[in-house]
C-alpha cells in the first residue's frame, strides 16, 4: 500500500480540491490496484498534491482546500485510450452486415470497400462537419471514464484529407479539455488514384510528415504494416521518415498475418505494437528487450469475430507491459467505451480485471510517451474517475450501465 504522500508546502497556499472518502485504486505500484480505504486525494493547478488516508492529510480538510467534496465508490486515474480512429465520417453498418453474410474483411477491402470508402467519406467533408461527426464519439469516451485519447489520421490518404483529419483531432481536446496526441497514419491504405504503386505513395506519405509537423499536428507515426496494407520494407521508410524528425513510431502490426511487425517496432525503438493476434515469440522478446508495450484491441479481434489469440503467456513471461484501447474505428471496431473494451479483454483474452485496468491507465500511458498521467501519485496530472462500484473487478465486469459519477481533467470536472 503507498504511504500518505504530499508536496512539500502544499499546505501552506489552498489546494484546488480536496475529495474525502472514497477508496482509491491509485495503481502507483508495480503490480495491484494500490487500493487505499477511506481516503483522501487533493489537487492544486491540475496537479495531484495529497494521495492516501484521509487520517493523514496534513490539516482540517476546510483549512486545506477551497473546495471539499466528500463521497463514496472508487476513484481511479483517469482512463487513457492509446488508440483510436474516431475522426471518420460516416459508417460501415452496410458493410457489417456483408461480413454477417459471409464476406470477409479482407476480401471487403480488396473490393475496394472497407478503409477506402470511409476515405471517400471523409474527403467529402470539410473540417467543420468532421468535427461535427467525430465529437459525439469524444465525448461518449469521456463520459465512460477517458481523460486521454490517441486519435489517428488515416482516412484522408491525401495532404488535404490527413491536415483536416489531424485538426480536427486537436480541435477535440480544445473542445473537451481532454488530452489529445496525435499520430500520422497516412500508410493506412493504398488510395484509389495510387493503385499499383504503393512505393509511390510511400514517397508522397514521407513528404507530407514533415509539413504537417512543422504545424505542431503529429505527436507519433504509425503504419499498416499487413497484406492488405504495406510491407515491412515500405513501413521500415516511413519510420525513418519519423525518426529524422524524432517522433516516435507505433504500428498496427501482425492483425491478420506475421509480418515481423512488433520486431520492426522493437528495431526502431518504438512505443507500441498493436493487435499482434498472429505475433511470434522471437518477436515478442524483441519488443520486451526494446521495452515495446503491447496494445490489445478486443473490440476488432470481438467484431471480426477472430479466434487467433495474441500471444498472452508470451507478454507475460517476457515482460511485456499489455496496454488496452477501443480502436474506435468505423470498419473493425465501432466501439464507444475504454471500460467495455476491458471487459472484452477480460472474457476474450482471460486478462485479469487488474491487468485490465492497468492497461487502460498505466500501461496505456506509457504506450503514449507519457509519464505524467495514469497513475494517481503526487506531482501527476488530476485526471481521475470516480465510478460508482464497490469493488474496481467491476470495471472488467459490466457491460454498458452507467459508472462513472465524475470525470476530473487536470483537477477540473468535465463530466457529471
Ligand atoms: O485498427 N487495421 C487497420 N485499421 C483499423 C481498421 C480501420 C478500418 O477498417 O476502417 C484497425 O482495425
Ligand atoms: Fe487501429
Amino acid at each position: 500500500k503507498p504511504a500518505a504522500n504530499h508536496a512539500p508546502g502544499a499546505a501552506n497556499g489552498r489546494w484546488d480540491g480536496l475529495i474525502l472518502g472514497a477508496s482509491l485504486a491509485t495503481l502507483d505500484c508495480a503490480d495491484g490496484y494500490g487500493e487505499v480505504g477511506n481516503a483522501a486525494l487533493g489537487w492544486l493547478d491540475g496537479l495531484i498534491t495529497y494521495v492516501g488516508p484521509r487520517d493523514g492529510l496534513p490539516g482540517a480538510p476546510e483549512a486545506l482546500a477551497r473546495e471539499v467534496i466528500t463521497t463514496d465508490g472508487w476513484i481511479t486515474p483517469g482512463l487513457v485510450d492509446c488508440h483510436t480512429h474516431l475522426v471518420f465520417a460516416g459508417d460501415r453498418a452496410r458493410e457489417f452486415e456483408l461480413r454477417l453474410q459471409g464476406a470477409s474483411y479482407e476480401e471487403i477491402a480488396r473490393a475496394g470497400g472497407g478503409i477506402l470508402s470511409t476515405v471517400e467519406a471523409v474527403r467529402a467533408c470539410d473540417e467543420d462537419e468532421l468535427l461535427r461527426q467525430s465529437l459525439p464519439r469524444a465525448r461518449a469516451l469521456l463520459a465512460d471514464g477517458a481523460t486521454t485519447l490517441e486519435i489517428k489520421s488515416g482516412y484522408g490518404l491525401d495532404f488535404e484529407g490527413e491536415h483536416r483529419m489531424l485538426r480536427v483531432a486537436r480541435r477535440i481536446g480544445e473542445e473537451l479539455g481532454i488530452g489529445v496526441r496525435t499520430t500520422y497514419l497516412a500508410a493506412h491504405a493504398l488510395p484509389a488514384e495510387y493503385r499499383e504503386q504503393a512505393d509511390a505513395y510511400i514517397e508522397e506519405v514521407v513528404q507530407w510528415l514533415p509539413r504537417l509537423h512543422a504545424e505542431g499536428l503529429v505527436d507519433a507515426v504509425d503504419a499498416f504494416c499487413e497484406g492488405i496494407g504495406f510491407t515491412p520494407t515500405q513501413t521500415r521508410r516511413v519510420f525513418e521518415a519519423a525518426r529524422a524528425l524524432d517522433l516516435p513510431v507505433k504500428l498496427h502490426a501482425d492483425q491478420l498475418s506475421d509480418l515481423s511487425g512488433a520486431a520492426l517496432v522493437a528495431e526502431f525503438g518504438g512505443l507500441s505494437a498493436d493487435h499482434l493476434e498472429h505475433t511470434s515469440e522471437e518477436s515478442v522478446r524483441a519488443m520486451a528487450a526494446a521495452g515495446v508495450v503491447a496494445v490489445l484491441l478486443p473490440g476488432a479481434f470481438h467484431v471480426l469475430r477472430e479466434t487467433r489469440l495474441p500471444p498472452l503467456a508470451s507478454f507475460r513471461e517476457h515482460g511485456v507491459a499489455m496496454a488496452i484501447a477501443t480502436d474506435c474505428n468505423p470498419g473493425t471496431s465501432p466501439l464507444l467505451s475504454l471500460r467495455q473494451a476491458i471487459q472484452l479483454a477480460c472474457t476474450h483474452f482471460r486478462l485479469t480485471p487488474q491487468e485490465g485496468l492497468r492497461g487502460a491507465t498505466v500501461n496505456a500511458a506509457r504506450a503514449l510517451g507519457l509519464g505524467d498521467r495514469g497513475a494517481l501519485r503526487v506531482g501527476m496530472r488530476a485526471d481521475f474517475v470516480r465510478w460508482k462500484i464497490h469493488h474496481p473487478a467491476e470495471l472488467g465486469y459490466w457491460l454498458g450501465g452507467d459508472l462513472a459519477g465524475g470525470v476530473w481533467i487536470g483537477g477540473q470536472r468535465v463530466h457529471h
